[in-house]
């Protein structure tokens, strides 16, 4: 328990923070990795450098330095951030490690002694702090490994098949080296993959949706190439996987997590996403269509061209034998080929019909952050409440980005 004082401690130091949050946590991860090197495999060296993961933390120091009455408050970025570690193996002992590092930083960055009131009360906030994750990491992995088929840590998976499905976005079909059998994961899900990056010469994981519902047999991942500043930005893993990982190599699996699964059996599903938000969908769209689920499903994808249009054919065959789904499709620019699509430019759901949007729904939206923000807009013009629409972000930050898409109080933006 914190003390009064430390309590009004950790809350002027808000202001403080406010302003120099990202050069804290920058300044942070330089010294951890500095003194822990193996950390480097563990982190996303691309979020070093883009400043991404750093905005992550800062966003989440800040969050609970400004919560810390009330941390109820932040319950759902929690979940979160606990999916996250758990796919990513994180250690109750290393949070000694980051806390060690993290105290230290703000001493020296602020230019306070580490023997001083303000340092032992922000010990004892990030003791809390750590505390609750370590409790609740502790659960999830229980969990994962008393489920059939679900482990803990790194399993290797072969690359079974490697399958172009547009210009940019590759599939790729994985099996478990050791035989074993899999979890019956929740479509939406999505696992950490963790390959030797050659231009870092280290290990890096990522994380990527399965695309398809589980069968049991395989995983798949769909995995979109990126453009150089992209690569940077998300530390070279997807362009790996396109370049240098071929099939019959063998990568490493975290079991699936997070929360960005079908919310209920009994409503109308309707899942809008843009380029390769694309993936989640799929598999949610494969398990709705597995179980027959009754309601209406309503599936709106946006792409930019024909050429960067993924699984077009896949969704046509689920239509086939999957007949009250209703697709939708916008493309920014006319195909050259029969392709249909009903909107040529953005998507603006304003636009699309109401039989494709029901009242009493459950929306799924994934895409870019920008589309996102756009979309959840649209969805509360259209009288759509915000407790129908779930929202899953790609990459680190994708807690802020979804709390700025939904024009909530930002829990963990910097
Ligand atoms: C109280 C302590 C901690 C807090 C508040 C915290 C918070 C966060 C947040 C907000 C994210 C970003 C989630 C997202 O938006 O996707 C994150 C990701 C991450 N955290 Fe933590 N974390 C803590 C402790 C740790 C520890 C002890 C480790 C292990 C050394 C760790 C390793 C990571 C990694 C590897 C990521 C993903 C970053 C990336 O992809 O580059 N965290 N954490």
């Amino acid at each position: 328990m914190l003390s009064t004082q430390q309590i009004e401690f950790i809350k002027a130091t808000v202001p403080v923070l406010r302003e120099s949050g990202v050069a804290l946590t920058d300044y942070f991860y330089k010294r951890m990795l500095n003194n822990h090197p193996e950390l480097k495999e563990t982190f996303n060296m691309g979020h070093q450098r883009s400043g991404g993961q750093a905005k992550a933390l800062a966003g989440a120091v800040l969050a609970y330095a400004e919560n810390i009455e009330n941390l109820a408050v932040l319950g759902d970025a929690v979940n979160l951030i606990v999916a996250k570690h758990v796919s990513l193996n994180i250690q109750a002992d290393q949070y000694a490690i980051v806390g060690e590092n993290l105290l230290h930083s703000i001493s020296e960055v602020l230019g306070v002694p580490m023997d001083s009131d303000l340092i032992a009360a922000w010990a004892a906030a990030y003791g809390q702090l750590a505390d609750i994750l370590i409790a609740a990491e502790k659960q999830r992995y229980a969990e994962q490994e008393a489920i059939q088929g679900g482990w803990n840590g790194w399993r290797e998976f072969k690359v079974v098949r490697k399958q172009p499905e547009s210009s940019v976005i590759t599939s790729f079909y994985l099996q478990a080296v050791d035989g074993g059998a899999l979890p019956v994961y929740q479509a939406g899900q999505y696992v950490s993959v963790r390959v030797e990056v050659p231009e870092l010469g280290i290990k890096q994981p990522r994380q990527y949706s399965l695309s398809q519902a589980a069968n049991g047999n395989e995983l798949r991942i769909s995995v979109k190439r990126e453009s150089e500043r992209e690569a940077l930005a998300a530390g070279y893993v997807s362009n790996t996987l396109h370049e240098h990982v071929q099939e019959g190599d063998v990568l490493e699996l975290s079991n699936p997590n997070g929360d960005f699964v079908l919310n209920s059996a009994d409503k109308a599903n309707v899942f809008i996403s843009a380029g390769v938000g694309i993936t989640p969908m799929m598999a949610m769209l494969g398990q709705v269509a597995a179980h027959n689920m009754p309601k209406a499903t309503s599936f709106i994808h946006a792409c930019r061209d024909e050429h960067s249009l993924s699984m077009s054919e896949a969704v046509a065959a689920i239509k086939q034998r999957f007949p009250q789904l209703q697709t939708y499709l916008a493309c920014e620019t006319q195909p050259e080929t029969d392709l249909e699509v009903q909107t040529i430019g953005r998507l603006n759901l304003h636009t699309v019909g109401a039989e494709l949007l029901p009242r009493e729904a459950d929306y799924y939206v994934c895409g870019p952050v920008g589309f996102m923000q756009v979309q959840y807009q649209s969805l509360l013009g259209l009288g759509i409440a915000p407790e129908q629409i779930h929202m899953e972000a790609f990459d680190t930050g994708g807690i802020a980005a979804v709390t700025a898409a939904c024009g909530i109080a930002a829990v963990t933006a910097a």
